[in-house]
């Protein structure tokens, strides 16, 4: 009985001062946590660290009143909202605001037309939405920890941002219940999508010590209690965020894939990188093309090989080099495209090129958006329908020196990513040490592992056995 107790005080214990959880987001993450409350107090406490100047944190979500921390320009803001007619609620949605002098609209002043047609404006001065923002002069998206601390009680609220800035403002109005239905949603805003918030962009970074009204988000989260919901979040800070332009990506998994945002010339590109792997096939890199446009580009391994295939408005071009690449080995690859031709170069070896057929569009219109090792989800049936084999499959090996037209790109420019790790962990026994006796068969096991299969007691090879404590 004794020892129980003591249990049960040293877990309450540890509740309360396990200052140490912390989880990473990758620019498609979020964790929604359902809570569903009426109340005058807000309490909110976490911390954070990212490279983003503009991100969703924080939104506790209702029907009307919402509460959203987010990154704005580098500024932390924090948006409340308790709507109490639904002139405030029309003007939140289809705000009327051009139409009026800037000058007379601040951040809390509203402006709403509740009579449209009788032309009659209600000018409302800040009974619906308050907003308090982080000093101007700090930047929060260095990548550093910080540590944000908001209280409100009715209408005075403190932004306490380090320890050290305090932000201190008394609400307008005379509404502080702040009435939430949806729940909270933390790095993004999930299956939420009300109008009244606008476009926000993901989270990608890493928040610790999340504290909602009293609450662990965090650790409730981890334990799957309720009907909490983590989607593509990892446990702890990801060396990814740490990452730069040199370090070696790996691909781990099914549905791993990473995006990168940069603009593709009109007259074509040219796409370098390292690759080691032994897979058959995967998805190295694929541009979807704008919604106006046919245009396309995939690069993928197809039995081995490095296949490309481009659409530039008037069918779909393949080219497959001869040489393999599957070999658990580093191997340099260059691909060119342009309107005219395509070109893949391996190991700086002369580049095998195809002229593409004349017709078709005199420019390549691709999309800003590119997809590497994998793409998302929903792209992924459009890409196999268009004839790219691998369209549903991420690529799983390491890549590096990633470079578009010249200029660098790696890990920080990632806008999501999933699936990957910092570093290359793949490695090949079956390839790089033949572990196996001759007749046997090895079969790489996880990331660095293999397994030999034979008819024999012992399908190890003596000389692999003595060297390393595996039998
Ligand atoms: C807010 O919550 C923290 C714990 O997360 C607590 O220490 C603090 O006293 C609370 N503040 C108020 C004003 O309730
Ligand atoms: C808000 O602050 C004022 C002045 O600082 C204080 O008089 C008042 O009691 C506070 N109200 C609440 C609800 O904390």
């Amino acid at each position: 009985m004794e020892l129980l107790m003591l249990l049960a005080a040293a877990a309450i214990f540890l509740g309360y001062c396990q200052t140490d959880e912390k989880v990473s987001f990758y620019g498609s993450s979020y964790i929604h946590f359902p809570v569903q409350e009426a109340k005058g107090s807000t309490n909110i406490s976490f911390r954070f660290r990212t490279h983003l100047s503009d991100a969703i944190l924080l939104l506790a979500a209702g029907k009307t009143d919402y509460c959203l921390i987010k990154l704005e320009a580098a500024r932390l803001k924090f948006v409340e909202s308790t709507p109490t007619d639904l002139s405030v609620r029309l003007m939140l949605m289809y705000s009327p605001l051009s139409t009026f002098p800037t000058s007379t609209i601040g951040t809390r002043d509203f402006i709403a037309s509740p009579v449209l047609n009788q032309r009659r404006v209600h000018i409302n001065l800040g009974a619906g939405e308050s907003e308090i923002a982080s000093p101007r002069g700090l930047t929060l998206n260095d990548l550093s920890w910080h540590e944000i601390h908001l209280v409100r009680q009715e209408a005075n609220m403190t932004l306490q941002i380090d320890g050290i800035h305090i932000t201190r403002t008394l609400l307008p109005g005379k509404f502080f219940v702040l009435n939430i239905v949806y729940g909270v949603f933390i790095g993004g805003q999930g299956e939420f999508h009300e109008l009244f918030l606008g476009h926000t962009e993901y989270m990608r970074g890493c928040m610790a010590d999340i504290i909602y009204n009293g609450a662990n988000v965090i650790e409730y989260t981890k334990s799957r209690q309720g009907k909490s919901e983590a989607s593509a979040v990892t446990w702890g800070c990801s060396k990814v965020f740490d990452a730069t332009k040199k370090t070696e990506i790996s691909f781990l998994e099914e549905g791993a894939f990473l995006s990168i945002s940069r603009p593709i010339s009109r007259t074509g590109s040219r796409w370098e990188f390292e690759l080691k792997t032994t897979s058959e096939m995967g998805l190295l890199l694929y541009n979807a093309g704008q919604a106006s446009h046919a245009d396309y580009l995939g690069i993928e391994l197809h039995e081995g090989k490095v296949r490309l295939l481009m659409n530039k408005g008037n069918g779909a071009t393949e080219l497959i080099h001869s040489l393999t690449v599957k070999d658990g080995k580093w191997h340099k690859v260059i691909i060119d495209f342009s309107p005219t031709i395509i070109g893949i170069s391996i190991d700086e070896k002369p580049a095998e090129r195809l002229n593409l057929p004349s017709g078709g569009n005199r420019y390549l219109d691709l999309a800003e958006t590119l997809y590497i090792g994998g793409t998302e989800l929903n792209k992924r049936a459009r890409a196999i329908a268009r004839g790219i084999k691998s369209g549903d499959r991420s690529y799983k090996g390491c890549l590096r020196n990633m470079l578009l037209d010249s200029s660098e790109i790696g890990l920080p420019d990632v806008k999501i990513s999933q699936g990957i790790v910092a570093g290359c962990i793949w490695s090949y026994p079956c390839f790089e040490k033949r572990p196996c006796i001759p007749s046997a068969t090895c079969s790489q096991v996880g990331v660095n592992s293999f397994e030999c299969t034979c008819d024999q007691p012992h399908c190890v090879t003596s000389n692999y056995a003595e060297s390393t404590t595996v039998s």
